[in-house]
Protein backbone atom coordinates (compact mmCIF):
# COMPACT_ATOMS: atom_id res chain seq x y z
CA UNK A 1 0.00 0.00 0.00
CA UNK A 2 1.61 3.36 -0.48
CA UNK A 3 2.12 6.03 2.04
CA UNK A 4 2.68 9.24 2.72
CA UNK A 5 6.30 10.83 3.47
CA UNK A 6 6.01 13.55 5.81
CA UNK A 7 9.46 15.49 5.66
CA UNK A 8 10.41 18.27 8.23
CA UNK A 9 12.80 19.82 9.89
CA UNK A 10 11.65 19.65 13.41
CA UNK A 11 9.72 16.06 14.07
CA UNK A 12 6.29 16.51 16.19
CA UNK A 13 8.43 15.47 18.99
CA UNK A 14 11.77 16.61 20.28
CA UNK A 15 14.34 14.45 23.00
CA UNK A 16 15.13 15.72 26.62
CA UNK A 17 17.73 14.18 28.96
CA UNK A 18 16.09 14.00 32.29
CA UNK A 19 18.08 12.67 35.17
CA UNK A 20 19.73 10.87 32.49
CA UNK A 21 16.94 8.80 30.84
CA UNK A 22 16.25 10.18 27.26
CA UNK A 23 12.60 11.20 27.05
CA UNK A 24 10.20 12.94 24.30
CA UNK A 25 8.08 15.78 24.34
CA UNK A 26 5.56 17.84 22.37
CA UNK A 27 7.69 20.37 19.95
CA UNK A 28 6.05 23.64 19.71
CA UNK A 29 5.29 25.68 17.02
CA UNK A 30 2.40 25.78 14.25
CA UNK A 31 3.92 22.88 11.81
CA UNK A 32 4.42 20.42 14.74
CA UNK A 33 1.38 20.99 16.22
CA UNK A 34 -0.57 21.45 13.60
CA UNK A 35 0.40 18.33 11.32
CA UNK A 36 0.98 15.91 14.73
CA UNK A 37 -2.85 15.16 14.94
CA UNK A 38 -3.01 13.49 11.15
CA UNK A 39 0.22 11.87 10.46
CA UNK A 40 -0.31 8.81 12.22
CA UNK A 41 -2.76 7.28 10.02
CA UNK A 42 -2.11 3.94 6.86
CA UNK A 43 1.68 3.57 7.60
CA UNK A 44 2.62 7.28 6.80
CA UNK A 45 5.64 8.57 7.96
CA UNK A 46 7.33 11.19 9.30
CA UNK A 47 11.11 12.05 8.87
CA UNK A 48 12.95 15.13 10.27
CA UNK A 49 15.32 16.40 13.71
CA UNK A 50 14.48 15.03 16.55
CA UNK A 51 15.48 18.63 18.35
CA UNK A 52 18.69 17.47 20.11
CA UNK A 53 22.31 16.32 18.92
CA UNK A 54 23.17 12.66 19.56
CA UNK A 55 26.61 12.09 18.63
CA UNK A 56 27.28 8.23 19.48
CA UNK A 57 26.12 5.85 17.09
CA UNK A 58 24.70 3.81 19.77
CA UNK A 59 23.02 6.52 21.08
CA UNK A 60 21.51 7.11 17.61
CA UNK A 61 20.21 3.92 17.01
CA UNK A 62 18.45 3.56 20.05
CA UNK A 63 16.28 7.03 19.27
CA UNK A 64 15.84 5.35 16.36
CA UNK A 65 14.52 2.89 17.30
CA UNK A 66 12.54 4.91 19.89
CA UNK A 67 11.62 6.50 17.24
CA UNK A 68 10.09 3.72 15.35
CA UNK A 69 7.33 2.80 17.17
CA UNK A 70 5.38 6.31 16.44
CA UNK A 71 6.64 6.26 12.79
CA UNK A 72 8.96 8.75 13.18
CA UNK A 73 12.40 9.06 11.31
CA UNK A 74 15.55 10.97 13.04
CA UNK A 75 17.76 13.10 10.83
CA UNK A 76 20.63 13.78 13.36
CA UNK A 77 22.23 16.76 12.86
CA UNK A 78 26.01 17.62 13.94
CA UNK A 79 26.56 21.30 16.15
CA UNK A 80 27.96 22.67 12.64
CA UNK A 81 25.12 21.57 10.50
CA UNK A 82 22.74 23.38 13.36
CA UNK A 83 25.04 26.50 13.59
CA UNK A 84 25.01 26.96 9.83
CA UNK A 85 22.25 25.19 8.49
CA UNK A 86 19.40 25.92 11.29
CA UNK A 87 20.53 29.12 12.87
CA UNK A 88 22.20 30.35 9.73
CA UNK A 89 20.85 29.72 6.72
CA UNK A 90 17.31 28.83 8.06
CA UNK A 91 16.78 31.50 10.30
CA UNK A 92 19.30 34.19 9.31
CA UNK A 93 18.46 34.67 6.17
CA UNK A 94 15.20 32.82 4.89
CA UNK A 95 13.63 33.77 8.36
CA UNK A 96 14.15 37.48 8.24
CA UNK A 97 13.64 37.79 4.44
CA UNK A 98 10.41 35.86 4.84
CA UNK A 99 9.14 37.73 7.53
CA UNK A 100 9.68 41.17 5.98
CA UNK A 101 13.40 42.29 8.29
CA UNK A 102 15.82 42.10 5.58
CA UNK A 103 18.14 43.79 7.53
CA UNK A 104 18.75 41.34 9.99
CA UNK A 105 19.81 38.72 7.10
CA UNK A 106 23.31 37.94 6.82
CA UNK A 107 24.11 36.59 3.75
CA UNK A 108 26.88 34.15 4.84
CA UNK A 109 28.32 31.84 2.18
CA UNK A 110 29.43 29.52 4.64
CA UNK A 111 25.65 29.05 5.56
CA UNK A 112 24.40 28.56 2.22
CA UNK A 113 27.01 25.98 1.91
CA UNK A 114 25.79 24.07 4.81
CA UNK A 115 21.97 24.26 3.83
CA UNK A 116 22.45 22.57 0.56
CA UNK A 117 24.44 19.34 2.67
CA UNK A 118 21.82 19.04 5.09
CA UNK A 119 19.13 19.56 2.43
CA UNK A 120 20.47 16.69 0.49
CA UNK A 121 21.01 14.57 3.86
CA UNK A 122 16.85 14.77 4.55
CA UNK A 123 16.53 13.76 0.67
CA UNK A 124 19.11 10.78 1.25
CA UNK A 125 16.91 10.25 3.79
CA UNK A 126 13.51 10.52 2.21
CA UNK A 127 15.15 8.09 -1.17
CA UNK A 128 15.54 5.31 2.08
CA UNK A 129 12.16 4.71 2.96
CA UNK A 130 10.36 6.21 -0.56
CA UNK A 131 8.77 3.15 -2.73
CA UNK A 132 6.68 3.06 -6.10
CA UNK A 133 3.72 5.04 -5.85
CA UNK A 134 4.57 6.70 -2.41
CA UNK A 135 3.48 10.29 -2.05
CA UNK A 136 6.13 13.06 -0.38
CA UNK A 137 4.99 16.06 1.74
CA UNK A 138 7.61 18.46 1.88
CA UNK A 139 6.80 21.18 4.88
CA UNK A 140 8.64 24.47 5.32
CA UNK A 141 11.36 26.90 4.55
CA UNK A 142 14.44 25.06 5.90
CA UNK A 143 13.66 22.34 3.12
CA UNK A 144 13.71 23.86 0.07
CA UNK A 145 16.01 22.45 -1.86
CA UNK A 146 14.19 18.86 -1.05
CA UNK A 147 11.54 18.94 -3.98
CA UNK A 148 14.44 19.47 -7.21
CA UNK A 149 16.72 16.56 -5.19
CA UNK A 150 14.25 13.60 -5.01
CA UNK A 151 12.59 15.39 -8.89
CA UNK A 152 16.85 14.45 -9.96
CA UNK A 153 16.13 10.81 -8.69
CA UNK A 154 12.87 10.13 -9.08
CA UNK A 155 11.42 11.96 -11.78
CA UNK A 156 8.13 10.73 -11.53
CA UNK A 157 7.98 10.77 -7.78
CA UNK A 158 4.88 12.60 -6.58
CA UNK A 159 5.93 15.70 -4.20
CA UNK A 160 3.99 18.40 -2.45
CA UNK A 161 5.92 20.80 -0.75
CA UNK A 162 3.73 23.74 1.64
CA UNK A 163 5.57 26.96 3.01
CA UNK A 164 4.62 27.50 6.71
CA UNK A 165 6.06 31.23 6.75
CA UNK A 166 5.39 33.76 3.84
CA UNK A 167 6.58 34.22 1.19
CA UNK A 168 7.64 38.09 0.52
CA UNK A 169 7.45 40.18 -2.85
CA UNK A 170 9.58 39.78 -5.43
CA UNK A 171 11.74 43.23 -4.01
CA UNK A 172 12.63 41.37 -0.85
CA UNK A 173 13.35 37.89 -2.34
CA UNK A 174 15.68 38.85 -4.80
CA UNK A 175 17.97 39.96 -2.32
CA UNK A 176 19.23 36.39 -1.68
CA UNK A 177 22.18 35.80 -3.52
CA UNK A 178 20.99 32.31 -4.43
CA UNK A 179 17.43 33.10 -4.95
CA UNK A 180 17.70 31.33 -8.52
CA UNK A 181 19.13 27.75 -6.68
CA UNK A 182 15.72 28.11 -4.10
CA UNK A 183 12.74 28.72 -6.36
CA UNK A 184 14.35 25.91 -8.42
CA UNK A 185 14.57 23.54 -5.92
CA UNK A 186 11.02 24.03 -4.70
CA UNK A 187 9.65 24.26 -8.41
CA UNK A 188 10.80 20.32 -8.28
CA UNK A 189 7.49 19.65 -6.39
CA UNK A 190 4.25 19.05 -8.43
CA UNK A 191 2.11 21.63 -6.04
CA UNK A 192 3.32 24.11 -4.12
CA UNK A 193 1.31 25.47 -1.10
CA UNK A 194 0.80 28.50 0.97
CA UNK A 195 -1.41 29.61 3.69
CA UNK A 196 -2.50 32.88 1.84
CA UNK A 197 -3.26 33.93 -1.90
CA UNK A 198 -0.87 37.04 -1.07
CA UNK A 199 1.97 34.33 -1.06
CA UNK A 200 1.06 32.78 -4.49
CA UNK A 201 1.18 36.29 -6.01
CA UNK A 202 4.54 36.54 -4.68
CA UNK A 203 5.70 33.40 -5.43
CA UNK A 204 4.68 33.32 -8.83
CA UNK A 205 5.74 37.11 -9.50
CA UNK A 206 9.77 35.76 -7.98
CA UNK A 207 9.66 32.78 -10.27
CA UNK A 208 8.81 34.82 -13.49
CA UNK A 209 10.95 37.36 -13.07
CA UNK A 210 14.24 35.42 -11.63
CA UNK A 211 13.34 32.06 -13.60
CA UNK A 212 11.43 33.05 -16.17
CA UNK A 213 8.86 30.52 -15.95
CA UNK A 214 5.36 30.92 -17.94
CA UNK A 215 2.79 30.93 -15.59
CA UNK A 216 -0.92 31.33 -16.48
CA UNK A 217 -2.88 31.94 -13.46
CA UNK A 218 -1.69 29.84 -10.73
CA UNK A 219 -0.30 27.18 -13.16
CA UNK A 220 3.40 26.91 -13.87
CA UNK A 221 5.23 25.40 -16.64
CA UNK A 222 8.42 23.61 -15.58
CA UNK A 223 10.71 21.88 -18.07
CA UNK A 224 7.06 20.99 -19.66
CA UNK A 225 5.67 19.88 -16.25
CA UNK A 226 2.69 21.48 -15.26
CA UNK A 227 2.99 22.62 -11.36
CA UNK A 228 0.30 24.37 -9.59
CA UNK A 229 0.79 26.89 -7.23
CA UNK A 230 -2.36 27.10 -4.66
CA UNK A 231 -3.60 28.39 -0.93
CA UNK A 232 -4.77 25.82 1.90
CA UNK A 233 -5.08 27.58 4.98
CA UNK A 234 -3.85 25.44 7.67
CA UNK A 235 -6.39 24.63 9.88
CA UNK A 236 -6.23 22.72 13.64
CA UNK A 237 -7.93 20.12 15.46
CA UNK A 238 -10.68 21.75 16.49
CA UNK A 239 -11.93 18.31 18.20
CA UNK A 240 -8.75 17.90 19.95
CA UNK A 241 -8.89 21.36 21.53
CA UNK A 242 -12.87 20.71 22.33
CA UNK A 243 -12.23 17.39 24.34
CA UNK A 244 -9.66 19.16 26.15
CA UNK A 245 -11.30 21.89 27.11
CA UNK A 246 -13.00 19.98 29.54
CA UNK A 247 -10.71 17.19 31.28
CA UNK A 248 -10.04 16.77 34.61
CA UNK A 249 -6.21 18.29 34.36
CA UNK A 250 -7.64 21.27 32.40
CA UNK A 251 -10.68 21.74 35.25
CA UNK A 252 -7.99 21.81 38.14
CA UNK A 253 -5.68 24.58 35.95
CA UNK A 254 -8.85 26.33 35.70
CA UNK A 255 -8.97 26.52 38.95
CA UNK A 256 -5.75 27.70 39.82
CA UNK A 257 -5.97 30.50 37.37
CA UNK A 258 -9.37 31.56 38.88
CA UNK A 259 -7.85 31.68 42.38
CA UNK A 260 -4.70 33.58 41.57
CA UNK A 261 -6.51 36.19 39.19
CA UNK A 262 -8.82 36.79 41.58
CA UNK A 263 -11.36 39.83 40.16
CA UNK A 264 -9.21 40.91 37.66
CA UNK A 265 -9.68 40.32 34.04
CA UNK A 266 -7.03 38.16 32.53
CA UNK A 267 -5.32 38.97 28.45
CA UNK A 268 -3.75 36.70 27.41
CA UNK A 269 -0.52 36.28 24.61
CA UNK A 270 1.02 33.16 23.88
CA UNK A 271 3.93 32.90 21.65
CA UNK A 272 7.06 31.37 20.75
CA UNK A 273 9.86 33.54 21.61
CA UNK A 274 10.19 35.67 18.00
CA UNK A 275 10.64 39.12 16.47
CA UNK A 276 8.47 38.44 14.06
CA UNK A 277 5.17 38.38 16.61
CA UNK A 278 5.46 42.02 18.42
CA UNK A 279 5.96 41.24 21.70
CA UNK A 280 7.41 44.77 22.61
CA UNK A 281 4.94 46.53 20.59
CA UNK A 282 2.08 44.50 22.37
CA UNK A 283 3.79 45.19 25.95
CA UNK A 284 3.55 49.46 24.89
CA UNK A 285 0.18 49.35 23.67
CA UNK A 286 -1.01 47.27 27.51
CA UNK A 287 1.29 50.17 29.26
CA UNK A 288 -0.40 52.75 27.09
CA UNK A 289 -4.20 51.49 27.68
CA UNK A 290 -2.86 51.39 31.71
CA UNK A 291 -2.24 55.01 31.78
CA UNK A 292 -4.87 55.68 29.94
CA UNK A 293 -7.76 54.17 31.79
CA UNK A 294 -6.65 54.39 35.26
CA UNK A 295 -9.68 52.77 35.94
CA UNK A 296 -8.59 49.43 35.09
CA UNK A 297 -5.62 49.69 37.17
CA UNK A 298 -5.74 46.36 39.28
CA UNK A 299 -8.72 44.91 37.73
CA UNK A 300 -6.92 43.76 34.38
CA UNK A 301 -3.40 41.66 34.32
CA UNK A 302 -1.51 40.30 30.98
CA UNK A 303 -0.93 37.35 31.23
CA UNK A 304 2.30 36.61 28.02
CA UNK A 305 3.52 33.19 27.56
CA UNK A 306 6.79 33.18 25.62
CA UNK A 307 8.43 30.08 24.60
CA UNK A 308 12.14 29.52 24.71
CA UNK A 309 12.73 29.62 20.66
CA UNK A 310 16.19 29.59 18.67
CA UNK A 311 17.98 31.47 21.70
CA UNK A 312 21.43 30.77 20.15
CA UNK A 313 20.65 32.99 17.26
CA UNK A 314 21.64 36.72 18.33
CA UNK A 315 18.58 38.77 17.14
CA UNK A 316 16.14 36.25 19.23
CA UNK A 317 18.79 36.39 22.24
CA UNK A 318 18.71 40.26 22.03
CA UNK A 319 14.61 40.09 22.14
CA UNK A 320 14.59 37.93 24.86
CA UNK A 321 16.48 40.43 27.10
CA UNK A 322 14.59 43.51 26.33
CA UNK A 323 11.40 42.00 26.79
CA UNK A 324 12.39 41.23 30.27
CA UNK A 325 13.23 44.85 30.87
CA UNK A 326 10.33 45.96 29.24
CA UNK A 327 8.08 43.81 31.46
CA UNK A 328 10.40 44.40 34.56
CA UNK A 329 9.70 47.79 33.49
CA UNK A 330 6.36 47.66 33.73
CA UNK A 331 5.75 46.50 36.55
CA UNK A 332 8.26 48.09 38.81
CA UNK A 333 6.47 51.35 37.28
CA UNK A 334 2.71 50.47 37.72
CA UNK A 335 2.42 47.53 40.24
CA UNK A 336 0.60 47.81 43.69
CA UNK A 337 0.88 45.77 46.62
CA UNK A 338 -2.26 43.42 45.68
CA UNK A 339 -1.84 43.71 41.77
CA UNK A 340 1.00 42.47 39.08
CA UNK A 341 0.40 44.14 35.66
CA UNK A 342 2.23 41.52 33.29
CA UNK A 343 2.87 37.55 34.83
CA UNK A 344 6.05 36.72 32.44
CA UNK A 345 6.51 33.17 31.53
CA UNK A 346 8.92 31.81 29.39
CA UNK A 347 8.73 28.71 29.29
CA UNK A 348 6.32 26.22 27.40
CA UNK A 349 3.19 24.32 28.89
CA UNK A 350 1.24 21.36 28.26
CA UNK A 351 -2.03 21.62 26.12
CA UNK A 352 -4.30 21.14 29.13
CA UNK A 353 -2.89 24.28 30.65
CA UNK A 354 -2.55 25.96 27.33
CA UNK A 355 -6.60 25.27 27.13
CA UNK A 356 -6.99 26.67 31.28
CA UNK A 357 -5.35 29.40 30.08
CA UNK A 358 -7.44 30.11 26.46
CA UNK A 359 -10.74 29.13 28.71
CA UNK A 360 -9.82 31.86 31.08
CA UNK A 361 -8.83 35.26 28.92
CA UNK A 362 -11.25 37.62 28.87
CA UNK A 363 -8.97 38.71 25.84
CA UNK A 364 -6.70 36.99 23.46
CA UNK A 365 -4.37 39.01 22.34
CA UNK A 366 -2.52 38.37 18.85
CA UNK A 367 -0.24 40.97 17.49
CA UNK A 368 2.17 39.52 14.94
CA UNK A 369 3.95 42.06 12.56
CA UNK A 370 4.18 38.67 10.30
CA UNK A 371 2.61 36.00 10.63
CA UNK A 372 2.22 32.80 7.78
CA UNK A 373 -0.66 31.54 9.76
CA UNK A 374 -1.01 31.71 13.42
CA UNK A 375 -2.73 28.72 14.89
CA UNK A 376 -2.85 30.30 18.62
CA UNK A 377 -5.77 32.63 17.59
CA UNK A 378 -7.70 29.53 16.46
CA UNK A 379 -6.85 27.16 19.37
CA UNK A 380 -8.31 30.78 21.72
CA UNK A 381 -11.21 30.04 19.44
CA UNK A 382 -11.77 26.28 19.56
CA UNK A 383 -11.15 26.57 23.63
CA UNK A 384 -14.11 28.81 24.17
CA UNK A 385 -16.62 25.87 23.94
CA UNK A 386 -18.43 29.06 26.26
CA UNK A 387 -18.44 31.17 23.64
CA UNK A 388 -17.33 33.76 25.04
CA UNK A 389 -14.00 35.92 25.09
CA UNK A 390 -12.71 38.46 22.65
CA UNK A 391 -9.61 37.79 19.91
CA UNK A 392 -7.84 40.97 19.01
CA UNK A 393 -6.00 39.51 15.44
CA UNK A 394 -3.13 41.11 13.73
CA UNK A 395 -3.76 42.08 10.21
CA UNK A 396 -0.80 40.70 9.40
CA UNK A 397 -1.28 37.07 10.37
CA UNK A 398 -2.37 34.98 7.67
CA UNK A 399 -5.39 34.07 10.08
CA UNK A 400 -7.26 37.40 9.97
CA UNK A 401 -8.56 36.18 6.36
CA UNK A 402 -10.24 33.57 8.22
CA UNK A 403 -11.43 34.81 11.42
CA UNK A 404 -13.07 38.02 10.54
CA UNK A 405 -15.10 38.53 13.74
CA UNK A 406 -11.93 39.06 15.48
CA UNK A 407 -11.45 42.94 16.44
CA UNK A 408 -8.77 42.77 13.57
CA UNK A 409 -5.54 45.61 14.01
CA UNK A 410 -2.45 47.15 13.20
CA UNK A 411 0.28 45.76 15.09
CA UNK A 412 2.24 48.80 14.35
CA UNK A 413 -0.40 51.30 15.72
CA UNK A 414 0.25 51.06 19.45
CA UNK A 415 -2.14 53.82 20.65
CA UNK A 416 -5.13 52.18 18.23
CA UNK A 417 -3.99 49.01 19.91
CA UNK A 418 -4.61 50.49 22.82
CA UNK A 419 -8.00 51.79 22.23
CA UNK A 420 -9.20 48.67 20.58
CA UNK A 421 -8.07 46.95 24.51
CA UNK A 422 -10.86 49.23 25.98
CA UNK A 423 -13.31 47.83 23.31
CA UNK A 424 -12.28 44.09 23.83
CA UNK A 425 -12.71 44.43 27.64
CA UNK A 426 -15.63 46.70 26.87
CA UNK A 427 -17.73 44.17 25.05
CA UNK A 428 -21.02 42.95 25.92
CA UNK A 429 -21.78 39.46 26.65
CA UNK A 430 -23.88 39.08 23.35
CA UNK A 431 -21.65 40.47 20.96
CA UNK A 432 -18.66 38.51 22.28
CA UNK A 433 -20.77 35.45 21.73
CA UNK A 434 -22.08 36.62 18.24
CA UNK A 435 -18.30 37.21 17.23
CA UNK A 436 -16.96 33.97 18.90
CA UNK A 437 -20.11 31.57 17.07
CA UNK A 438 -19.06 32.88 13.64
CA UNK A 439 -15.55 32.39 14.48
CA UNK A 440 -15.64 29.10 15.96
CA UNK A 441 -17.71 27.97 12.99
CA UNK A 442 -15.02 28.50 10.63
CA UNK A 443 -12.32 26.71 12.89
CA UNK A 444 -14.60 23.71 13.18
CA UNK A 445 -15.38 23.13 9.20
CA UNK A 446 -11.68 24.48 7.81
CA UNK A 447 -9.76 21.79 10.78
CA UNK A 448 -6.56 20.24 9.71
CA UNK A 449 -8.88 17.23 8.19
CA UNK A 450 -9.87 19.60 5.97
CA UNK A 451 -6.68 20.91 4.81
CA UNK A 452 -4.62 17.80 4.98
CA UNK A 453 -7.70 16.22 2.46
CA UNK A 454 -7.48 19.26 0.33
CA UNK A 455 -3.88 19.55 0.05
CA UNK A 456 -3.83 15.34 -1.03
CA UNK A 457 -6.99 15.93 -3.41
CA UNK A 458 -4.79 18.56 -4.95
CA UNK A 459 -2.04 16.75 -5.56
CA UNK A 460 -3.74 13.57 -6.88
CA UNK A 461 -5.30 16.40 -9.41
CA UNK A 462 -1.98 17.90 -10.52
CA UNK A 463 -0.33 13.92 -10.83
CA UNK A 464 -3.20 13.47 -13.22
CA UNK A 465 -3.07 15.88 -15.12
CA UNK A 466 0.25 16.02 -15.96
CA UNK A 467 -0.06 11.97 -17.45
N1 LIG B 1 2.53 25.96 21.91
C1 LIG B 1 2.96 24.87 22.60
N2 LIG B 1 3.38 25.05 23.90
C2 LIG B 1 3.36 26.24 24.52
C3 LIG B 1 2.90 27.35 23.80
C4 LIG B 1 2.49 27.19 22.48
O1 LIG B 1 2.98 23.77 22.06
O2 LIG B 1 3.72 26.34 25.69
C5 LIG B 1 2.01 25.77 20.53
C6 LIG B 1 0.66 26.39 20.31
O3 LIG B 1 -0.33 25.55 20.89
C7 LIG B 1 0.59 26.48 18.80
C8 LIG B 1 2.06 26.62 18.41
O4 LIG B 1 2.84 26.39 19.57
O5 LIG B 1 0.05 25.32 18.22
C9 LIG B 1 2.39 27.98 17.86
O6 LIG B 1 1.93 28.03 16.55
P1 LIG B 1 1.66 29.38 15.77
O7 LIG B 1 1.13 29.01 14.43
O8 LIG B 1 0.78 30.28 16.55
O9 LIG B 1 3.07 30.11 15.65
P2 LIG B 1 4.53 29.55 15.23
O10 LIG B 1 5.22 29.22 16.50
O11 LIG B 1 4.30 28.40 14.34
O12 LIG B 1 5.20 30.71 14.56
C1 LIG C 1 7.33 28.02 12.69
C2 LIG C 1 7.93 27.39 11.45
C3 LIG C 1 8.25 25.91 11.68
C4 LIG C 1 9.09 25.75 12.93
C5 LIG C 1 8.41 26.43 14.13
C6 LIG C 1 9.24 26.35 15.39
O1 LIG C 1 6.11 27.42 12.91
O2 LIG C 1 7.03 27.54 10.37
O3 LIG C 1 8.93 25.37 10.58
O4 LIG C 1 9.29 24.39 13.22
O5 LIG C 1 8.19 27.80 13.81
O6 LIG C 1 10.54 26.82 15.16
P1 LIG C 1 11.83 25.91 15.38
O7 LIG C 1 12.94 26.70 14.78
O8 LIG C 1 11.93 25.71 16.83
O9 LIG C 1 11.58 24.61 14.66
Amino acid sequence: MSKTIIVSNRLPVKIQVKNGETVYKPSEGGLATGLSSVYKGEGNVWIGWPGKIVKEEKAQEKVKADLKDLNLYPVFLTREEIDDYYEGFSNEILWPICHYVPSYAKFNHRYWEAYKKVNRKFADGVLKLAEKGDTVWINDYQLMLVPFLLREKLPDISVGYFQHIPFPSYEIFRQIPWRESLLEGILGADLIGFHTYDDIRHFISSVTRIMGVNSTANHLIVHNRPVIVDAFPMGIDYEKFVEISSLPRTRSNIKKIKQSAREAKIILSIDRLDYSKGILQRLQAFELFLKNHREYKEKVSLLMVVVPSRDEVPQYRELKEEIDRVVSDINARNQTLSWQPVFYFYRSFPVEMLSALYQMADVCLVTPKRDGMNLVSKEYVASRVDEKGVLILSEMAGASKELSEALIINPNDVPGLSNTLLEALAMSRNEQQERMIAMRKTVEKFNIHHWVKLFMQRLNEVKSMQR
